[in-house]
């Protein structure tokens, strides 16, 4: 793996963030740290990530002034990812219409139709680059093109100010002076953009999200202009960010693990349960931040309002005191009978992603149809490179062989 130049944080390698994490639960559960210089408590192991994740004493703090951190996602206003309620329950309730059990089915036929004219091309030359090849070209048809219905030939604008958004969600004395410039730059035009397709839906509205969300704001005051703006970024980053690393993350996750890669052929009833491992063992984001909106006690320790705690999700997620061979990746572990816990991949609470079922049927079409079309799938590099991001857990490429 290449190790890449990111400034010492909680994490020494970004490459192979497992190693400090290990070490940190170790230390302790809950363990004292300065994020650019403010103090705040990294929150290590499982129970205690969990109890901040679905605790009412928490949040963000934002709208009630009292957040020790800079919030990246201000400029951008119906990002409810940031909210506490009752803002976050009125836009996230809007979005969750989107995401009905009904809605995400009909979304499988396109998935696989993406999924089977890219594998199919794939296979004429025996390549793949499983990341920019498949994840990303489905991630933009699923996101900006189905749910937002913007043209998918769009697609390397979307994905340039999502990977420049992605990566300035760590904390800014991480980022060089570029990255915050570039940050700012996509988040400027990523409005821009959606502002002009909103006007275009507005005129001639289509079957999508966000023809439906302009319809909301039509039809009286639960929904300003600026928030669909907010949840058209909102939702190509958090979305598309994640999507692709799951993808990207799960299938290298397999091809070093061939014994899993072999139970998964042999047992494709697995499939679901091996998604949620991946989530588990190797999770696209690492972590989340959380406020106490109120004086609380976690675990053994006092904290005031106002404290701020980095929730080390993927941490917690390889939790050996809640997880059996918890750095050993099993794709039988959530089959049928939910031995374990259930992984922080998607976070727990209120703000539990909302994209999880779209998230489930790209990463389902994808490997089964991967696994079914190539029996001879094998990695085609030694070295694989990771974003520079501590958040988003991503690699840049991940070429295979076909046959
Ligand atoms: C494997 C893919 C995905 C992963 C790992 C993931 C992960 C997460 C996590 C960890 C959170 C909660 C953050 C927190 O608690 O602070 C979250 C929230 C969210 N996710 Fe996802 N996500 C994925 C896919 C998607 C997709 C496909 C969409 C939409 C197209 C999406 C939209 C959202 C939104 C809107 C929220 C905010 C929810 C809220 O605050 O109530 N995600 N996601």
């Amino acid at each position: 793996m290449t190790a890449l130049s990111v400034p010492a944080f909680w994490v020494e390698d970004n490459s192979d963030p497992y190693p400090s994490y290990d070490r940190l639960r170790a230390e302790g559960a809950l363990l004292p740290h300065l994020l650019d210089d403010v103090p705040v408590t990294l929150v290590t192991r499982y129970d205690e990530c969990a109890a901040v994740l679905t605790g009412a004493d928490w949040g963000h703090g934002y709208s009630a002034g009292i957040s020790p951190f800079r919030d990246t996602v201000a400029a951008i206003p119906g990002s409810f990812v940031r909210m506490d309620p009752p803002e976050h329950g009125r836009l996230r309730g809007l979005v969750n219409k989107a995401f009905t059990p009904r809605t995400v089915s009909e979304m499988v036929p396109l998935a696989q139709s993406v999924v089977d004219e890219l594998v199919d091309a794939a296979m004429e030359t025996g390549e793949l680059d499983v990341l920019n090849g498949l994840a990303v070209p489905l991630a933009v048809a699923m996101i900006p093109g189905r749910l937002l219905g913007a043209p998918v030939s769009d697609g390397p604008l979307f994905r340039s100010w999502q990977l420049a958004i992605a990566r300035g969600s760590d904390p800014d004395h991480l980022l060089s002076a570029s990255d915050i410039e570039t940050r700012g730059l996509a988040a400027r035009e990523a409005l821009g953009y959606f502002h002009q397709l909103i006007e275009q839906k507005r005129a001639n509205p289509t079957d999508d999200l966000l023809s439906e969300l302009i319809a909301v704001e039509e039809s009286g005051d639960q929904l300003s202009s600026q928030e669909i703006l907010g949840l058209c970024v909102l939702l190509l980053v958090a979305g598309m960010e994640t999507s692709i690393n799951l993808i990207g993350n799960g299938m290298l996750a397999l091809l070093r693990n061939p014994a899993q890669l072999a139970l998964l052929r042999a047992r494709p009833e697995l499939m679901a349960s091996a998604i949620d491992e991946m989530l588990r063992y190797d999770a696209p984001t690492q972590f989340t931040i959380r406020v106490a909106l109120t004086d609380t006690v976690v675990g053994d320790r006092q904290f005031r309002r106002g404290d701020g705690v980095v929730v080390l999700t993927a941490s917690a997620s390889r939790d050996d005191l809640v997880f059996d061979n918890a750095a050993e990746l099993d794709i039988t572990r959530y089959y049928g009978k939910h031995p374990a816990r259930r992984h922080l991949g998607f976070s727990l609470g209120l703000h539990y992603c909302v994209g999880a079922p779209l998230a489930r049927i790209e990463a389902e079409a994808a490997f089964r149809t991967l696994l079914d079309r190539a029996p001879d799938l094998t990695l085609a590099t030694e070295t694989v490179e990771y974003q520079p991001s501590l958040i988003h857990r991503g690699i840049l490429s991940l070429p295979v062989r076909l046959s």
